[in-house]
């Protein structure tokens, strides 16, 4: 029985060029909540598509020496197939050049239009081609003496013409009203008290909504000299493909309103000012959430197809398979927050959190049962105790409800982390636990059947909890265990622990992800990201050219100098950036302070004798820098596990001055320093 619908839209994105892994994210984002809440037993509907019309298309078309809806056709095509190779798995996909939608785009105008939310007046102001957007001299900002788009920093243009307005002054303060007795609306919260102090507060200005200027839109019907302006072209595609406004609007009233519309942070303001207006002006109910998510940066940039700084999905997927980007994506940064893309981070991640803790548990699972019990899941001994795994049972049982907890959040990357801290204690559990030990003394075969039969379980939990983000996973680890029981791969079937019958034939397969050599993958995928590229291109060279003279002077490896360290002695030293979570004195000590501090995956205590120089409530929040593997030590009973680095200097009178080093604050918690 459905638990009821869930609807789900990422953005409709310009086919100005090909999708990038920026797309790629928010599309993979909403396919891993659609799968899901459909796993859960909901009525799910995933919509995407494309946003074809405006004045960025036209040029592209001309430039390309077509007209434009042969440009955007093939662009669709690509599109659709990258959607079907990352395995992303839509209800419906809509473009605004469809009939479908230009009509009712029409039709909702002429509403406006009629009830008086539209008027006709002329419209002078500076306009930003690439957005498609008319901003007033006072949301403009200076670059360079020069007067610029607040969204893009590009040079704005002045322009006129005759425009149809929407009266968005008139809904200003019940926009702001909504927006601050719905605090769920907008979504990470933050980013609602931009739109109140940016754009809502400091007064709402009636939008122009039609050009003349563009030929490539959506005629306004009773004015055909105008278009409609893209926006109100473009957000309206969430209503149209349900059949809003038509006289099939079964899907409309099943799904309306949407649960949550994901979309980037830059796009925040158009979904949840404008949209909310319109929808408000038709007489509709508000999607419930718009969640605005972070960026993919690419160095310090917005990766973007404008900006040419652009990672492709493909040609990782063809290397790596779709899952482990999958995988990389939802994990790498907070759903909300921005991160960088580096193939060398994605490289770490493949090996450490997929060839090495899961892949490794699934390898040694299967191979144990094998070994020890003819490859038949043993059945539990209730004669032979086992204590040692009842923490992981229990852990493995409540799994479910926390990654639930996180996912109806949409904090996928927590989500995982739940997921991958029961995989990691399986692991300890098998070094604690020594199966081989077992293995050698007849008498221990109950306990040792038990622990196995331990981790088949948590690995059945594990396999159907990533399917979300990992559909091709748990296939493979199903077949391993010899599971077929489809009853036992839902998430009904994890209402307990211990529902996997023994009996059952594991087959040892292929490695799940193999471990691969960061190194020379990095090589190999250096034509990924162009400047990369260009980077590691001239560092090579850089380091050939070193290599040859070396070579030249002396056949030997050059010796280190006395009083340095060598590349190799420097790489063992792991040095991050960890945020202070709380800070206090440590009783009955004058130097002490104790931190608890946060490297995103994990948490430290680390002592620190700076009580003289540092207050400790001053510290919370501060990014620092850690020494993170330093070998723990107690100090006054408590165990520091890393070293905190500061800066020291000497006074004139011989007294000193200390301050602990900081990172910038864009940097997130755990990030490596190298
Ligand atoms: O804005 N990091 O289309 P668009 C994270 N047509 N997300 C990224 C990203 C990156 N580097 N690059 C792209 C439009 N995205 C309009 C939308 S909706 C009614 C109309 C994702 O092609 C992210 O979801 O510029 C962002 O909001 C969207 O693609 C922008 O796509
Ligand atoms: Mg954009």
């Amino acid at each position: 029985m459905s638990k009821g619908t869930y609807y789900i839209t990422t953005p409709i994105y310009y086919p100005s060029g090909n999708m990038t892994i920026g797309h790629t994210y928010t599309t993979v984002a909403a396919d891993t909540m659609t799968r899901f809440k459909k796993l859960q037993g909901y009525d799910a509907y995933f919509l995407t598509g494309t946003d074809e019309h405006g004045q960025k298309i036209e040029k592209k078309a001309a430039e390309a020496g077509v007209t434009p809806i042969q440009y955007v056709d093939k662009i669709v095509d690509e599109t659709k197939q990258l959607w079907k190779l990352m395995n992303i798995e839509y209800d419906d996909f809509i473009r605004t050049s469809e009939e479908r939608h230009t009509k009712i785009v029409q039709k909702i105008f002429r509403q406006f239009y009629e009830q008086g939310d539209i008027y006709k007046a002329e419209y002078e102001g500076m306009y930003c081609t690439p957005c498609e957007s008319f901003w007033t001299p006072t949301q403009l900002v200076e670059k360079d003496e020069e007067k610029v788009c607040p969204d893009c920093g590009r040079p704005c243009q002045p322009m006129k013409e005759e425009s149809y307005f929407f009266r968005m002054s008139k809904y200003q303060d019940w926009m702001i009203d909504y927006i601050e007795t719905h605090p769920d609306f907008i979504q990470p919260a933050k980013r609602a008290n931009e739109m109140l102090s940016n754009f809502l507060k400091p007064g709402l200005q009636d939008l122009c909504v039609s050009r003349t200027s563009v030929k490539w839109g959506i005629p306004v019907d009773f004015d055909p000299k105008h278009t409609v302006y893209v926006w109100i072209d473009a957000l309206s595609n969430y209503i149209t493909a349900l059949g809003y406004g038509t006289d099939h609007d079964e899907l409309f009233r099943k799904y309306w309103p949407a649960d949550v519309h994901l979309v980037g942070k830059e796009i925040v303001r158009f979904h949840t000012i404008y949209w909310p207006i319109m929808l408000h002006a038709l007489g509709l109910p508000l999607p419930k959430q718009v969640f605005g998510h972070g960026w993919l940066l690419f160095g310090a940039d917005r990766m973007s197809k404008s900006k040419g700084n652009v990672v492709y999905p493909e040609p990782i997927v063809a290397r790596y398979g779709v899952d482990a980007l999958r995988y990389y994506l939802m994990r790498e940064m907070p759903f909300g927050a921005d991160g960088n893309y580096t193939n060398e981070s994605f490289l770490t991640r493949m090996n450490a959190d997929l060839a090495n803790d899961l892949g490794n548990l699934v390898s040694r699972t299967v191979a144990m049962i094998e070994k020890y019990f003819d490859g038949v899941v043993p059945a539990w001994d209730s004669a032979a105790e086992e204590p040692v795994g009842a923490d992981l049972r229990a852990h493995c049982a409540a799994l479910p409800a926390a990654v639930e907890a996180q996912m109806d959040k949409l904090q996928f990357s927590q989500a995982l982390t739940e997921i991958w801290k029961v995989v990691g204690e399986c692991n300890k559990y098998i070094d604690m636990t020594q199966p081989w030990v077992l293995g050698r003394d007849p008498e221990k075969k109950g306990l040792l059947g038990n622990v196995l039969l331990t981790l088949a379980e948590c690995v059945r939990f594990v396999a159907v909890l990533i399917g979300p983000v990992m559909p091709n996973t748990p296939v493979r680890i199903f077949e391993q265990l010899g599971l077929t029981d489809e009853a036992l791969k839902t998430w009904d079937s994890l209402d307990c622990f211990g529902r996997l019958p023994d009996g059952i034939h594991v087959r040892k397969g292929e490695a799940l992800f193999p471990r691969i050599d960061v190194k020379k993958e990095l090589e190999a995928l250096s034509g990924t990201p162009e400047k990369e590229e260009k980077k590691a291109d001239k560092q090579e060279k850089k380091e050939q050219k070193k290599e040859d003279k070396a070579e030249k002077k002396e056949k030997k490896k050059p010796e280190i100098p006395e009083g340095c360290i060598g590349f190799d002695d420097f790489e063992k030293i792991k040095l991050c950036v960890a945020r202070v979570i709380t800070c206090e004195r440590v009783e009955k000590s004058e130097k002490l302070l104790k931190f608890r501090l946060s490297l995103g995956d994990e948490e430290r205590t680390v002592l620190s004798g700076i009580a003289k120089f540092h207050n400790p409530e001053d510290l919370i929040g501060k990014k620092l820098i850690l020494l993170a593997n330093l070998a723990p030590r107690k100090i006054m009973g408590i165990e520091s596990q890393g070293m905190l680095l500061s800066a020291v200097k000497t006074n004139e009178d011989g007294s000193e001055t200390l301050r602990l080093l900081t990172a910038d604050p864009i940097m997130p918690d755990g990030a490596e320093i190298g």
